[in-house]
C-alpha cells in the first residue's frame, strides 16, 4: 500500500468492524450452547474466520449472512471429531482459546497454524491445562502443532497467572467447563474480561471478585442473541490518526469501552487528547459508546506496567502517537509484545525509526522521544495486521510518499480498514 500523506485530515462519523475478541468467544460459546445464537455486528476478518471454520470442521452449523452468524449449537458434549487437524492459522486466540475446549473431549484433535502461529509459545495454556489432568503436548513442550488426547477426568485448578494474558485464562476458564469442582484463577495483572462476562451471559456459573476468578463445572450454556460492539483496537488507528492530524475531527460510533479492554482512551486523554466519549450504554454485558476526537497537541507521558494489560494490542500506535507527542514517553512493561504476531518491540521500533522517530528499547520498556516530523519511508509491515496499520497511520502524518509492504495481512483483523481511512480523508 502507498499513503500519500500530503494535505490531508480526517473527518466524518464512521463505525468499526465487531470486536475480534468478543466475535471468537460468541463464536465459541454459541458453538456449545443448547439451541441457537444469532450474532450481529460480528467481524468476519481471516481470524475469526479460523474460528468459524474450527467449528464447522466439529459438525457445529454456522450460516454466515452478511455481518450477521446464525449458530446452531450442539450444547457442550456435542462436538465432533474434526476430520482434519484444525488449522489456526495467524489466529492466536483460535488456538488457545480451542486447545482449553478441546482437552475437555471424548475425541483426539490437533492444532497447528501459521509460520507465526507456530513460533509463539504455548507453554503458558500447555502447563495450566496439563496441571487440570488434560492431555496436551506441543513441539519442545512449547510449540504448535498441538497434539490432544481424551483424558479420563479434568479437574479444576487453583491458578495464578504468571503472565498477564486473557488468552491463558479463557482457556483455563472454557477447560473448566469440562473439570470436576471451582477453578479459581488469580490474575496479577488485569485483562480482558469478555470470556468471563460472555460465559455468565451463556448461563456459567462464573464469580469475579476483584483479581479472583471462581468458575464451577457442569454448566449447560443457551444459545442468546447479541450485538457485537465495535472493535476498540481498530476504533484506535482513526482516533490516533484524528489527534495527529491538523484540522481533524471525527465520531466513531458503537465501540467496545469495556474498562479491561480500554485502556487506550485514557491513555491518550492523559496525552492531552481531546477525546469525548458519549452516549454510553450496556449491551449483552459489554459497555459501548459513541467516541468523539479532535486533533490535539500531544505531550509525552509514562505508561505503567500495571496499565498494559489494558491496552496490549494498542501499543504500535500509541508509540506512533508518543514520536509526535512533545517530550519523553515511557513505555513500561512491554515484554509481552515479543510474543505477539510479530515482535512488535523490534517491529514498530524499525519502522518508526526508518520514518526518523527516535526510540531506545531498555529491557522491558521503550522510551519514544517526540520529533517534530516524521519522514516518508519504505515501511515493512512484517506481515503484522497491527504494524502494517500503525505504520499506516504514521505514514499519513508524513509529508510524501510511504510504501508498506504486504498491507494485505490487515485482512487478519480488519478487512475494510484503507477503504474506511480513505472515506475519512478530505
Ligand atoms: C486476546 C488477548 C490478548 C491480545 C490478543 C487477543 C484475546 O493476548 O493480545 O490480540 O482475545 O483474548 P494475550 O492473552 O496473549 O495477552
Amino acid at each position: 500500500m502507498i499513503i500519500d500523506g500530503s494535505k490531508c485530515k480526517l473527518v466524518g462519523k464512521i463505525k468499526v468492524p465487531g470486536d475480534k475478541s468478543i466475535s471468537h468467544r460468541a463464536v465459541i460459546l454459541g458453538s456449545i450452547a443448547k439451541g441457537l445464537t444469532v450474532i450481529e455486528n460480528i467481524l468476519i476478518s481471516e481470524d475469526v474466520i479460523k474460528t468459524i471454520d474450527a467449528f464447522k470442521n466439529m459438525g457445529v452449523n454456522i450460516e454466515i449472512m452478511d455481518e450477521k452468524v446464525l449458530i446452531k449449537g450442539v450444547g457442550i458434549h456435542g462436538l465432533k471429531k474434526p476430520n482434519t487437524p484444525i488449522y489456526c492459522g495467524n489466529s492466536g486466540t483460535t488456538m488457545r482459546l480451542l486447545s482449553g475446549l478441546l482437552v475437555g473431549q471424548k475425541f483426539s484433535s490437533i492444532l497447528t497454524g501459521d509460520d507465526s502461529l507456530v513460533k509463539r509459545p504455548m507453554d503458558r495454556i500447555i502447563i495450566p491445562l496439563s496441571k487440570m489432568g488434560a492431555n496436551i503436548k506441543g513441539v519442545k513442550n512449547k510449540y504448535p502443532p498441538l497434539s490432544i488426547k481424551p483424558t479420563n477426568i479434568l479437574t479444576s485448578i487453583c491458578y495464578k497467572m504468571p503472565v498477564a494474558s486473557a488468552q491463558v485464562k479463557s482457556s483455563i476458564l472454557l477447560a473448566t467447563l469440562y473439570a470436576k469442582g471451582t477453578t479459581k484463577i488469580i490474575e496479577n495483572k488485569i485483562t480482558r474480561d469478555h470470556t468471563e462476562r460472555m460465559l455468565k451471559l451463556f448461563g456459567a456459573n462464573i464469580r469475579c471478585k476483584g483479581n479472583e476468578i471462581l468458575m464451577d463445572s457442569e454448566n449447560e450454556l443457551y444459545g442468546k442473541k447479541l450485538y457485537i460492539p465495535g472493535d476498540i483496537s481498530s476504533a484506535a488507528y482513526f482516533i490516533v490518526a484524528a489527534l495527529l492530524i491538523k484540522g481533524s475531527h471525527i465520531i466513531i460510533e458503537d465501540v467496545g469501552i469495556n474498562p479491561t479492554r480500554a485502556g487506550i482512551l485514557s491513555i491518550l486523554k492523559k496525552m492531552g487528547g481531546n477525546i469525548i466519549v458519549f452516549n454510553e450504554r450496556e449491551i449483552n454485558c459489554e459497555p459501548i459508546g459513541d467516541i468523539e476526537v479532535k486533533y490535539s497537541k500531544l505531550r509525552g507521558i509514562t505508561i505503567e506496567e500495571d496499565e498494559i494489560g489494558k491496552l496490549i494490542d494498542e501499543v504500535p500506535i500509541i508509540a506512533v502517537a508518543a514520536t509526535l507527542a512533545e517530550g519523553r514517553t515511557i513505555i513500561k512493561g512491554v515484554n509481552e509484545l515479543k510474543y505477539k504476531e510479530s515482535n512488535r518491540i523490534k517491529t514498530i521500533t524499525e519502522g518508526l525509526s526508518n520514518m526518523g522517530a527516535y526510540i531506545k528499547i531498555l529491557p522491558d520498556r521503550m522510551i519514544i522521544e517526540g520529533v517534530q516530523e516524521l519522514k516518508p519511508a519504505f515501511l515493512n509491515s512484517y506481515d503484522d495486521h497491527r504494524i502494517a496499520m500503525a505504520l499506516s497511520i504514521a505514514a499519513l502524518t508524513a509529508k510524501g510518499s510511504s510504501h508498506i509492504n504486504k498491507s494485505e495481512c490487515i485482512n487478519i483483523s480488519y478487512p475494510e480498514f484503507y477503504t474506511t481511512l480513505f472515506k475519512l480523508l478530505q
